[in-house]
Parts: structure tokens; C-alpha cells; sequence
């Protein structure tokens, strides 16, 4: 069956799956696995420390995949970047996002703190640009600022928190009624279910980041993947971690730990989901061969 989003046509890749930016993990291996496999791999700057480390990790990741792939700045909010001494903010990343261009990279995405210096300037260079947050608010001025597409975070997820932040059912369903972009839903989801209530809520892609931890594919350990897999997400120290923000000397992944039960590939896994996804919708009496929410 094939799937038909605003995304999917607006980036060319076969699934609605788009990959979480990571920190310390998005490198060129497991980007261009996320992109063969048919969704969008994300190249995650933070991991390099100069632009010109960068550049080899962009030329490295078109060596393994001729698909689409993005690279992700990931903008350190000011309140942080005052603590470091070379904080990671839009002007850090400028040069970065030069070497992007140069190289050829089509998309970028941006996330964590307001980033329309950077999205506009990789817009006027005929790129596509998808901005990353947790707040309703913050997407509307990332609309008005010319995302191309805005990722909602849910607060089921990982990644920045934000004391407001609203859970994935209420920012998708709220989004679709606020935001004329294409909409991109984050935060817990890790089964073909919430892939497919993302898109009822109204999304037009899901953003995999626990999800994906335990693949084949990602760099962690794999002590790392069996805490992943074995996380109770009941645990009320879980529990307080990612809804009471108690996130100081905590793991990183989130509710969708739930849905990670094994070690499979990238391709293994975003087959899954896909292929359980159409037989929920066949169950439910779907008999046409092109899913499209156009
Ligand atoms: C190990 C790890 C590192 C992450 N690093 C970043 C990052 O550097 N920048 C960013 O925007 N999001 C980062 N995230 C958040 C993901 O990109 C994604 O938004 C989030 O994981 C979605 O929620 P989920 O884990 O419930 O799928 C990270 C997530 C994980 C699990």
C-alpha cells in the first residue's frame, strides 16, 4: 500500500516516518539507514564539533543513501547558552548551515529554540525547512517566520522540555485547526496505533525518536537497547521524569519505550509499523492501495 502526505509529496520519501533529531547519535550510518529504509533520516549537527567534520559526515551520508536526508541544528535556548562558552546558538550554526547548502543538503530542520535566521536563509537558498518545538505558540511563529512544516512534541516525548507543553493528542489536534503548515506529530509514539491516531488527530508524518533507539542501526550500546526494551514505563520515577519534568541525571527516552520490545533494523522497523498500519485500516474496512490524507 502507499502512503500519501502532505510530507511525503513535499520531501519524496514512500513513508510518512520522519527520523528524531539526535544528539550523540544521529551520524551518517544511522541517517542513511532511516532513509533507505523509506522515511527521512536526520543528520544531527550538535555531533560535530567543527563545520568542516560536519561536511565530511553530509558527504559520508550520500555516500550511503541516494534518498532524501536532513541535518538538524538544534538551537541552545539562551538561558543555557549563557553557562557555556561556546554556546550553541543560531550564529554558532550559521557556518554549518553554509557547508549544508554547499554540499548540496535540501533539508533542514530546526528545533529547540527559535531558529528563522537560519530557516529563512535556507529557504532563500531553495531549501525546505521543518522547525522543531513543544508549544502551539512557538509553531505559529515559526509559520509566520516561513517554516515549511512545524513537529509538535508531545509531552509523552523527550528531547527539550518546556513546562507548558501539552500532550501529543492535544498539540496535534489543537495544530490542525491552528497552523496552515504541514504538521509533523513527536512525543510517545512507537506502534503502528499511534501512527495511525497521529494521522486521525491530523498529522501528515510522525517523528520516531525512542522508537528507534534499540534499532540495529543506532549507535548506543547495547546494554543501552536492553534498558530501552526493559524500561516499565508505570514506574513512578519514569512516570515523574516525563510528566513532572524530574529529568537531572535521568534517561533520555521516553513513554514510546513501551512499544520497544526487540532489536530490529531501521527497515525492519518502519516496515512494521507500515505494514501493521494497513492491516488496522483493512481491518476497519480500507480497500484502496493508495492511503492519502491529500
Ligand atoms: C537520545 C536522544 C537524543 C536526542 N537529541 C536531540 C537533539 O539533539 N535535538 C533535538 O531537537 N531533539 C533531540 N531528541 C528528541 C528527538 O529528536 C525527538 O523529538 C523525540 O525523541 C520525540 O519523542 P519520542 O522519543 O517520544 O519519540 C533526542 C532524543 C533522544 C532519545
Amino acid at each position: 500500500m502507499q502512503w500519501k502526505t502532505k510530507i511525503t509529496e513535499l520531501v519524496k520519501i514512500k513513508y510518512p516516518f520522519i527520523q528524531g533529531a539526535f544528539a550523540g547519535l544521529g551520524r551518517p550510518e544511522f541517517t542513511a539507514a532511516f532513509s533507505n529504509a523509506g522515511g527521512l533520516g536526520i543528520l544531527t549537527a550538535i555531533n560535530y564539533p567543527s563545520a568542516e567534520q560536519f561536511r565530511e559526515a553530509i558527504n559520508k551520508t550520500f555516500n550511503l543513501t541516494n534518498k532524501p536526508f536532513g541535518v538538524n541544528f538544534s538551537i541552545m535556548p539562551p538561558m543555557m547558552a549563557k553557562n557555556v562558552p561556546k554556546p550553541r546558538n543560531e550564529n554558532f550554526y550559521l557556518e554549518f548551515m553554509d557547508v549544508a547548502i554547499d554540499e548540496g543538503v535540501k533539508i533542514c530542520t530546526t528545533s529547540a529554540y527559535r531558529s528563522d535566521v537560519i530557516g529563512k536563509k535556507f529557504k532563500s537558498k531553495g531549501g525546505t525547512w521543518f522547525h522543531k518545538c513543544t508549544l502551539l505558540k512557538h509553531a505559529l511563529t515559526a509559520e509566520r517566520m516561513g517554516a515549511d512544516a512545524i513537529t509538535l512534541v508531545g509531552i509523552e516525548g523527550t528531547g527539550f522540555k518546556n513546562p507548558l507543553q501539552n500532550t501529543t493528542l492535544v498539540n496535534i489536534t489543537m495544530a490542525r485547526k491552528m497552523l496552515s503548515v504541514p504538521i509533523i506529530a513527536a512525543g510517545g509514539i512507537g506502534n503502528a496505533r499511534g501512527f495511525l491516531a497521529a494521522i486521525a488527530m491530523g498529522a501528515d508524518a510522525v517523528c520516531f525518536g525512542t522508537a528507534i533507539l534499540a534499532t540495529k542501526e543506532c549507535p548506543a550500546s547495547n546494554t543501552y537497547k536492553k534498558r530501552i526494551i526493559n524500561q516499565d514505563i508505570f514506574n513512578e520515577d519514569f512516570y515523574n521524569q516525563i510528566y513532572h519534568h524530574q529529568l537531572k541525571d535521568k534517561s533520555i527516552w521516553s513513554m514510546a519505550a513501551g512499544h520497544v520490545d526487540e532489536i530490529l533494523s531501521v527497515k525492519e522497523f518502519l516496515d512494521k509499523i507500515s505494514g501493521e498500519a494497513e492491516e488496522l485500516l483493512r481491518s476497519w474496512g480500507f480497500s484502496g492501495e493508495v492511503f492519502t490524507t491529500l
